[in-house]
């Protein structure tokens, strides 16, 4: 198997290393190629994406990516590279699972413990558009530059193909022992009736194909409130490109915050794995990065390669150390990003 390993800006090095040793420690044989994107290779470059490293991704069996920091404001010749990999892979399904932390004493940095360990546990998945939507885009400037206009696109065969994928998610998660299958649709058509009134039409045509999965439709904002709350009663979320970003961001607070969020965006035949979290300027270059997240991605890419003894080697590992420590800052500790990791190979 050939990995094409891209680290990124920020903290996608340092997480990226330590996922990299855990899959050089439990499979030795992958082959390992390193290519750049984000801000930095811009500035080398001129390219986020240069073509190399597009050619490195579609070359590989799969793509191990850390995270990029892109600018929230225009530069010029600057499009998200991340955005750009999905799309130009196809990589359509954008696989986010959440399963919820049950550790006491484990805290989210300045904040209250998060999970009662006493309440139901959740195990969800967001699947989310990866290709469309209010990220297609579309932008641009009008009246002088005083108006502007991003266009949505909701196309049938975009939310045919990642409702299907959801269904197909909730039936194998019921397969291997999972519980009361169910996809949520989440979607805003009373509002937007077009384009959302498009992927609600479609998803319901489809859910009708699955009738051994349960189903029901949700509008995005109380989707929202539902997750923060009452997260147990969620199996496989699926939603268009922004809601599913923003819906995964706040589902993830319950399996312990963004480092140790990890998603996978898969196509017909390639994948790409990262996690959730970006470039984290604010803590970057310090070493204390939990890895969890990017590891938890290389157990996502063995999996996905029909190496599940490995995977749920790395897996085991990783919530031994989850449950016992050590933990980086984000969980309430004080260990380095290098002790994670550490801890995680000495467990495998
Ligand atoms: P972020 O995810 O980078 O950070 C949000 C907060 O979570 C920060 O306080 C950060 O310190 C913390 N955090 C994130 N990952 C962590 C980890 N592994 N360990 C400990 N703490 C962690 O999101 P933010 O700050 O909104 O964006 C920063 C940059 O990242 C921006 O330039 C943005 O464009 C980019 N970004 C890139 C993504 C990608 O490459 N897929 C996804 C999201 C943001
Ligand atoms: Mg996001």
């Amino acid at each position: 198997m050939k990995v094409c390993v891209i680290p990124g800006d920020g903290i996608g090095p340092e997480v990226i290393g330590a996922a990299v040793e855990v899959l050089r420690a439990v499979a030795p044989a992958v082959e390992l190629t390193e290519a750049e994107a984000g801000w930095a290779a811009f500035q080398r470059h001129g390219a986020a994406l240069p073509t190399e490293t597009l050619a490195a991704a579609k070359a590989a069996d799969a793509v191990l990516f850390g995270a990029v920091a892109s600018p929230s404001h225009s530069v010029p010749g600057y499009r998200s590279p991340i955005v750009a990999l999905r799309r130009e892979l196809d990589l359509y399904a954008n696989i986010r699972p959440v399963v919820g932390l049950q550790i006491a004493n484990c805290r989210l940095q300045s904040s209250e413990p998060i999970h009662n360990p006493q309440s139901t546990i959740c195990n969800l998945v967001v699947v989310r558009e990866n290709t469309e939507g209010l990220y297609a885009g579309r932008e641009r400037l009008e009246d002088g530059g005083d108006t502007a206009i991003a266009e949505r696109v909701i196309t049938r065969r975009a939310s045919a193909r990642i409702v299907r994928a959801a269904f197909d998610l909730a039936r194998s998660r019921a397969v291997a022992g999972h519980p009361n299958p169910k996809v949520t649709i989440v979607h805003k058509a009373n509002v937007l009736r077009v384009s959302d009134g498009l992927f609600r039409t479609v998803a319901l045509e489809i859910a009708a194909q699955y009738p051994d999965i349960g189903s029901e439709e949700m509008l995005v904002d109380v989707a929202a409130m539902r997750l923060a709350q009452t997260p147990e009663r969620f199996d496989v979320v699926v939603a268009t490109n922004m809601f599913g970003d923003i819906l995964s961001d706040v589902a993830c607070i319950h399996g312990g915050g963004l480092g140790v969020a990890s998603s996978a965006n898969l196509g017909e035949g390639r994948a790409l794995f990262e996690p959730v979290h970006g470039a984290a300027p604010d803590i970057a270059g310090q070493g204390i990065a939990n890895p969890l997240a990017a590891i938890e991605c290389v157990a996502m890419l063995l999996e996905w390669r029909h190496r599940a003894a490995s995977a749920a080697q790395v897996r085991a590992a990783a919530a031994s150390v989850l449950a016992d420590g050590p933990r980086t800052p984000d969980m309430g500790g004080s260990s380095t990003t290098a002790d994670v990791a550490r801890a995680v190979i000495d467990r495998l």
